[in-house]
């Protein structure tokens, strides 16, 4: 769900995630034009409510604009007075007037006068805030031209966070703010901040960005963006400053109790900690603001380069050892698995790293898992299972094991498993992500395996019957494609005769069925590549949608000349596809146009007009 993205403006690009900081227009702390200049800053955010309340900045702001008097080029996020409302009680406010102020001082992106739900609101008041929201949002999206942004609330409460969610994503919004969360997040309540950005996320669906309001502290950006969050503000930079609190991405200590600055940002870099402390309180501040920015998006730099390099599960499990309210976040995540694991690509390029006992819980080796448990059938039917123990073998552990698959396959009716640190695997998926690509400790504890016909050499032997078992090879096409494709798709590609084309390794490059080309396997992932024979089988015997992406009629004129599916000529997707699935493209016939790699899942192709769904591999000349 974690995504790099480019949010437009008339004032630029700004590319997501990122920070916005809080520049209150009275009480300036580093200049916009310093941040644009020294820290990059491409977005900031202000208040058009306290700018409205000034006598005289107000008719500033009127006569020449927003982006001159606080002398910022790049993109401004004007607030609304919402939040002076969760903090000081009802403000006088017409919910029309201030969003019109906002447009007429020129903001990029002006935000309605949503109505802030508190944690602790009844259900019945929470739903009538909701009520009012909407229908301000409705009001302001139908009555304005400009980029408007639409708070979505509704308290703790999942049903109406997603109903809030769900309805403002269909008016025509250019940013979806989270609102409501500051209380969760002066309390380190992340478990149900958790459970409000996904149940806002499953309501909004793909849509962005979404900006989660009030989200200042580093420490949760990677938990934050790993749900799909884009944007936050900050303007705890400052606040934390002012009490004497440096931040860090693993947490907060306050001045008195630091001995070393540990950072080498340009303030700290520059001082040390008696330095610092020797300052006046007003510089002082100002130092520690600075330092708290720089900390603040080199953070966020770590979770972009994170999502690039298919770390970012590890970076938010690391950063929850920070802070046991962050390890209760993650484990509320986890209870998600099934909603998340739609925008999880079956493979990575990057081997998995464990990190502790919660990284068995990432909803991609949930995936693997859940489905050997529920839906996989060995291949020789009514065999005994022989398990080995993975324990003391390298992997993929079966090019540990060619003697005793000599004596074994296929002269007896057999199945076979391994035993791994993510329990019993069938031996046949042993190079499949991330069964082979992944790092353990030592100390990783192995599944039981007391009660189960433990590999024992000849005396094992002895004991099985001969028969006509199944090579290995054979019952990877069949395990894999049940696991990659869809239930049935293994027997489909084995009817026949296969035969394997291996590397130098012995692993196997191409496969083939009656003598046509089907498969490759890709390296990285020990997944498969679909060839057009393949494809041609499963969608002759799959029915519609299965596996299948289809597309108007331009489109497949232009796929079958090998060139990309994009996302805006997506008729209909398959709900099973993964991003970096292979998939079957067709036209409205269901002709088969092209062999592709899913880039997005259905939900993102419904919703997104720009960009590519899925990298043609090959066209089928009509
Ligand atoms: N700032 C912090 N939280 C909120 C919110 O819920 N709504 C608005 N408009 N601003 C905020
Ligand atoms: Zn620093």
């Amino acid at each position: 769900m974690a995504r790099i993205g480019n949010f437009k403006s008339s004032h630029g690009t700004v590319e997501t995630p990122n920070i916005m900081p809080v520049i209150n227009p009275n009480l300036v702390a580093i200049s916009p034009r310093r941040l644009w200049e020294e820290f990059r800053t491409k977005i900031i955010i202000t208040n058009s409510y306290i700018i409205k309340r000034t006598e005289g900045l107000k008719d500033e702001a009127l006569e020449k604009g927003l982006h001159d008097i606080l002398d910022f080029p790049g993109t401004i996020m004007t607030d609304s007075g919402t939040f002076q409302s969760h903090v000081y009680g009802e403000v006088d406010l017409d919910p029309i007037e201030i969003i019109t102020f906002q447009e007429a001082i020129g903001s990029d992106i002006s935000t309605i006068l949503d109505r802030f739900t508190e944690p602790d609101d009844t259900r019945e008041v929470a739903e009538q805030k909701v009520k009012d929201t909407i229908q301000r949002a409705r009001q302001a999206t139908s009555e304005c031209e400009g980029s408007i942004a639409l708070p979505i609330q509704g308290s703790i409460y999942p049903d109406l966070r997603e109903k809030c969610a769900k309805v403002l994503g269909d008016l025509p919004g250019t940013l979806y703010p989270i609102g409501g969360v500051v209380p969760l997040l002066e309390d380190y309540r992340y478990d149900e901040l958790v459970k409000v950005v996904m149940s806002s996320k499953k309501g909004l669906g793909p849509k962005g960005p979404v900006h989660l309001f009030g989200a200042g502290h580093p420490m949760i950006y990677p938990l934050a963006v790993l749900m799909g969050c884009d944007l936050f503000d900050s303007s705890s930079y400052i606040k934390y400053a002012r009490r004497g609190d440096l931040m860090y991405p693993d947490g907060t200590r306050n001045i008195s109790d630091l001995e070393y600055l540990a950072c080498n940002c340009p303030v700290c870099r520059n001082t040390d900690i008696d330095g610092l402390k020797d300052e006046s309180d007003e510089k002082r501040t100002m130092m520690l603001a600075e330092h708290n920015l720089w900390i603040s998006y080199m953070e966020i730099g770590r979770v972009k380069q994170a999502i690039r390099e298919h770390s970012l599960w590890e970076l938010v499990e690391q950063r929850a050892r920070g802070h046991p309210s962050l390890l209760d976040a993650l484990n509320t995540i986890h209870g998600y698995w099934k909603f998340m694991e739609k925008f999880e690509p079956r493979g990575r390029r990057r081997a998995l790293f464990y990190t502790g006992e919660f990284t068995f819980n990432r909803p991609l080796v949930k995936r693997i898992l859940h489905w050997i448990e529920e839906d996989y059938s060995p291949p020789v039917k009514d065999a005994p299972s022989i398990v080995f123990n993975g324990k003391y073998l390298g992997k993929p552990y079966s090019r540990y094991l060619t003697k005793e698959l000599e004596y074994l396959l296929p002269d007896y009716m057999v199945n076979l498993l391994v035993n791994t640190p993510f329990g019993l695997i069938p031996l046949e998926l042993d190079g499949v992500y991330p069964i082979a690509q992944s790092l353990f400790p030592g100390y990783v504890s192995y599944g039981e395996i007391k009660d189960l016909v433990v590999w024992n050499g000849k005396e094992t032997l002895e004991s099985l019957e001969k028969g006509k078992g199944m090579s290995l090879d054979e019952m990877r096409v069949r395990s894999i494609s049940d696991f990659q494709f869809c239930k049935g798709a293994g027997s489909i590609l084995s009817d026949g005769k296969l035969e394997f084309v291996y590397n130098r390794k012995g692993g196997i490059n191409n496969i083939l069925l009656d003598e046509r080309h089907i498969l490759s396997v890709r390296a990285y992932d020990g997944l498969f590549s679909l060839k057009i024979p393949g494809a041609t089988l499963l969608k002759d015997k799959l029915p519609p949608p299965i596996l299948r992406i289809k597309v108007n009629d331009d489109s497949a004129e232009y796929n079958s000349q090998g060139k990309n599916v994009f996302a805006k000529f997506v008729l209909e997707a398959w709900e099973g596809i993964r991003p970096s699935d292979e998939v079957l493209i067709v036209d409205r016939n269901d002709d088969l146009v092209a062999v592709a790699r899913a880039m997005l899942n259905k939900e993102e192709m419904n919703v997104f007009d720009k960009g590519m769904a899925a990298r043609v591999r090959q066209g089928i000349e009509r």
